[in-house]
């Protein structure tokens, strides 16, 4: 009984692996919705594909143009399979020899003709089972108890599909043009303050567009509280969003296929699919008047309606490069300064013109002329923008970006031309010649054009060698990066910390009252003189350049000086001065540091000569490093508490080593009256603990950094007091935070460059000040528990020094 039903169970199976056999390999072009271990599409086979259960999605190589290959997810049944994923969205591959394999190690990957990587989804190790195509649209890994491992939800292109969760991390970024499927310059995404938004981030600037940038959050009926920063669209068409952002499609309800894409032109919009004809429909759009959206015609461009929207050069200009309005405008004239030479350059109107942010200078309430005049001064000034709003509002622009031609704006721009260009007085655009219609950017596809084919053959043979003779080489590397690891694991770093030691006991010593008379020439050249003692410039017998500090009270014992002397001693850090010892005998306390040659900070920020904004970025960071060392990674606890520019001194190029640091307990500063009065000295940096009588923390010195870092930005002492009419006394912080925070409520654009010390002439990255300033202010809060750490600060700054690293683009304006 027990033999035949297993003889049976057995030849069913054995029956159903012949079916599988048999139907296999004719079936498995058309209606496979997954892919096992161990098994690959190809690009050359275009059957080769995964089609999901309801046959709505299809997933394999999308071909673009001659010979780009993208592994994608498509609308099976729209007219022009519009692609709703792309793995390699910028790395097209070969139409011969590529392929995606799910190998048994769950690596997904899609590899070129020559065998190389192009783009591989994360999941080595996680036992993958299998890839699916679901319904929805997704192409999930699924492990073998069936758990989700991978999902091409988790990386959206240009488009979400419904019960896609958009999330924080998330972002839509468009295609670069029709045809051209590389990574665009519009972005839809949860800004750093919980409120969806449309950015254009182009190679020369980045600029927020949707909502209205007019109006704050809630005036544009979102809110920033809600932090989940989650949005989705459902079946019905409904978008959802913690931010507030809910819309319908005009069509609600089940049973339509939906998309929802950040499209190249910089409007987002959702479309319905009509099953007939294969034809999406817009049912929602973000933006209005398309003109509106930032960057869309380039540097000088011009967006008008024709009624259509086409971009156009103002007169005096042409296209930058005919085929790309990316590139847009360049003047076809050489500048002219017109304070040197006013007579030589006239203003053009441009009725209903704005060029929209960039304004280097904002007067209210001033007549056309005054305005006129402004500009005329200004040898930076290309234009002006004149509204008719109130008495008159004028706004002197250096940079011509984000143009547009409206029938609502209130005013015109003014041009600022050499007399030589033929024009009318006044211009009004309106499909002139110069336009061309938006979005007819060349399909520019690096890898795959044709000419790259036959190449691409003899490249093959090569490839084999090549591959061979670099695995060879991969293993010798191996070795060689292991050797180093090794190294560097077993023997380097104590060795490093050893020798660490052996400085400390060579350099850090005791030095005799006599060798320091002798070093400092009976204490002659005086450096600076500060709340702790006197400093002296001195040359060391073997020749070290030192400075050399006379403590003023010391009566400290001998025990406890000694003690936090040798901790200081101690720390090692490049923005921190090195002391190299000190003397103590009973009448003499002195303290032996590390001479620094382009003296203290207060030297360079508020004097004549100015200082740069690489500089100051540089100062600000290696600053927090300093202090985030002092306060979370010394062995020693340290708390500065005197962190003001005097103490900031700057080598010889420029990088900050922090001084005085551990002097507070050196030189008892606890908090007798007496003590009190000599802080007050520095009182424009303390944070207002010391006068509450709080227990002293680290916080302290967050506090003072923010008042440097705003100082920094601004080039001015803010630490100064004011005194106001009548009694009324506030610093110059405290009305300099108010402005701030004003101009950062009403979302002034310009509000960093009104703020930035007006000397660097705009010559400044504006993500760094913002950061810088963001900062600042919340160093200087009068909660010290809403102050940032030192730590969290240079994790900030680091990123933002990357950002502009990579961006590599300092927007100097
Ligand atoms: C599948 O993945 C889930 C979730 O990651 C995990 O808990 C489970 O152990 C995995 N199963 C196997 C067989 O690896
Ligand atoms: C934030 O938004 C999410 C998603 O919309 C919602 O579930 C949650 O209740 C909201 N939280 C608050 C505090 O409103
Ligand atoms: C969409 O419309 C339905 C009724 O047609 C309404 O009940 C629902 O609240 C709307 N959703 C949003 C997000 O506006
Ligand atoms: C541009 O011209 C068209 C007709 O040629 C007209 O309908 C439209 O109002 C004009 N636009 C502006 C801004 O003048
Ligand atoms: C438009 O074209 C005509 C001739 O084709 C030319 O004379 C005119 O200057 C052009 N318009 C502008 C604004 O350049």
């Amino acid at each position: 009984m027990r033999s035949q039903t297993l003889t049976s169970s057995s030849s069913t199976i054995f029956l159903v692996f012949v079916i599988y056999l048999c139907f296999c390999p004719s079936s498995s072009g058309n209606l496979k919705n997954f892919l096992q271990t161990g098994s690959s599409l190809s690009v050359e086979d275009d059957k080769d594909m995964l089609t999901s259960s309801d046959n709505t999605f299809t997933c394999g190589f999308y071909g673009v143009g001659e010979n780009a290959y993208y592994f994608s997810i498509w609308f099976t049944n729209s007219k022009d399979k519009t692609v709703a994923w792309m793995a390699n969205r910028d790395k097209p591959v070969n139409g011969k020899g590529s392929k995606l394999s799910l190998h048994r190690d769950g690596a997904f990957v899609l590899t070129d003709v020559d065998g190389s990587i192009t783009w591989e989804a994360n999941t080595r190790t996680t036992y993958v089972e299998r890839a699916e195509l679901l319904d929805n649209g997704n192409l999930v890994l699924k492990n073998s108890s069936g758990k989700v491992v991978w999902q091409s939800f988790d990386f959206p292109t240009d488009t979400l599909l419904p019960h896609q969760r958009f999330t924080k991390s998330k972002k839509l970024i468009s295609i670069l043009g029709r045809g051209n499927y590389g990574t665009g310059y519009f972005n839809f995404f949860f800004d750093t303050d919980n409120v969806l938004r449309l950015v254009y981030d182009g190679p020369d600037i980045s600029s927020v567009y949707w909502p209205n940038v007019d109006f704050d959050a809630f005036g544009n009926g979102r809110t920033n509280f809600n932090s989940t920063r989650i949005a989705m669209l459902d079946d019905m068409g409904w978008f959802l969003s913690s931010d507030w952002l809910n819309f319908n499609g005009s069509d609600s309800g089940f049973g339509i296929r939906r998309r929802l894409t950040m499209d190249y032109d910089g409007n987002l919009r959702l479309y319905s699919l009509n099953i007939a004809s294969g034809l999406w429909t817009i049912r929602w759009e973000a933006v209005r008047q398309l003109c509106s959206v930032h960057g869309l015609c380039g540097r000088n461009g011009i967006c008008v309606y024709t009624p259509e929207p086409k971009c156009s050069c103002p007169p005096g200009y042409e296209m930058a490069d005919p085929s790309n309005w990316n590139k847009g405008c360049k003047p076809r004239f050489s500048r002219i300064c017109s304070s040197k030479s006013p007579q030589q350059v006239k203003f053009v109107k441009m009725r209903y013109v704005d060029f929209y942010g960039f304004d280097s200078s904002y007067s209210p309430g001033i007549t056309l002329e005054s305005c006129k005049m402004k500009c005329l001064e200004d040898c930076q000034c290309n234009a002006f923008s004149y509204r008719l709003t109130g008495d008159g509002n004028c706004f002197t622009k250096v940079e011509l970006f984000n143009g547009y031609e409206s029938p609502n704006f209130p005013g015109a721009l003014y041009l600022k031309l050499p007399l030589s260009i033929e024009t009318s007085e006044v211009i009004v655009l309106n499909g002139t010649n110069h336009t061309c219609k938006l979005g007819e950017t060349t399909v520019t596809i690096g890898l795959g054009s044709s000419s790259t084919l036959e190449t691409r053959a003899r490249r093959v043979t090569w490839v084999y060698l090549y591959s061979f003779a670099s695995v060879i080489g991969a293993i010798e590397m191996l070795f060689f990066v292991s050797g180093w690891w090794f190294l560097f694991r077993k023997s380097g770093i104590p060795a490093m910390v050893e020798e660490g030691y052996r400085v400390l006991s060579n350099h850090f010593r005791k030095f005799s009252y006599m060798e320091l008379k002798k070093a400092t020439k009976n204490f002659q050249e005086e450096l600076g003189r500060g709340a702790s003692g006197v400093v002296f410039k001195g040359v060391l017998a073997d020749e070290r350049v030192v400075a050399v500090k006379k403590l003023g009270d010391a009566h400290l014992t001998e025990e406890v000086f000694w003690a936090e002397v040798s901790i200081i001693g101690k720390i090692n850090h490049m923005n921190l001065v090195r002391m190299w010892g000190f003397c103590l005998e009973p009448k003499h306390r002195l303290l032996v540091y590390e001479y620094v040659e382009n003296r203290s900070l207060d030297k360079h920020l508020f004097s004549g000569n100015v200082l740069g904004w690489n500089e100051r970025f540089k100062v600000a960071l290696g600053t927090a490093k300093g202090l985030a060392y002092l306060h979370h990674e010394c062995l020693e606890w340290v708390i500065h508490c005197d962190v003001k520019p005097e103490n900031i001194l700057l080598d010889g190029e420029f990088e900050p080593k922090i001084s005085d640091f551990g002097l507070a307990k050196l030189s008892e500063r606890d908090r007798n009256n007496s003590e009190m009065s000599r802080i007050r000295g520095t009182k424009g940096y303390m944070a207002p603990d010391w006068a509450l009588n709080l227990p002293i923390t680290a916080k302290v010195d967050v506090y003072s950094y923010g008042v440097v870092i705003l100082e920094l930005v601004k080039g001015i002492r803010l630490s100064h007091w004011v005194v106001e009419d009548g009694d009324e006394q506030e610093t110059e912080l405290t009305r300099f935070i108010k402005v701030v925070k004003r101009k950062m409520q009403v979302e002034e654009m310009a509000w960093v460059e009104d703020i930035v010390d007006k000397r660097l002439n705009g010559h400044f990255s504006r993500i760094q000040a913002e950061k810088m300033v963001e900062f600042g202010i919340s160093c200087v809060d009068e909660n010290r528990s809403k102050r940032p750490t030192m730590d969290s600060i240079v994790q900030t700054l680091l990123e933002c020094e990357d950002a502009v690293k990579i961006h590599n683009q300092i927007r100097e304006w």
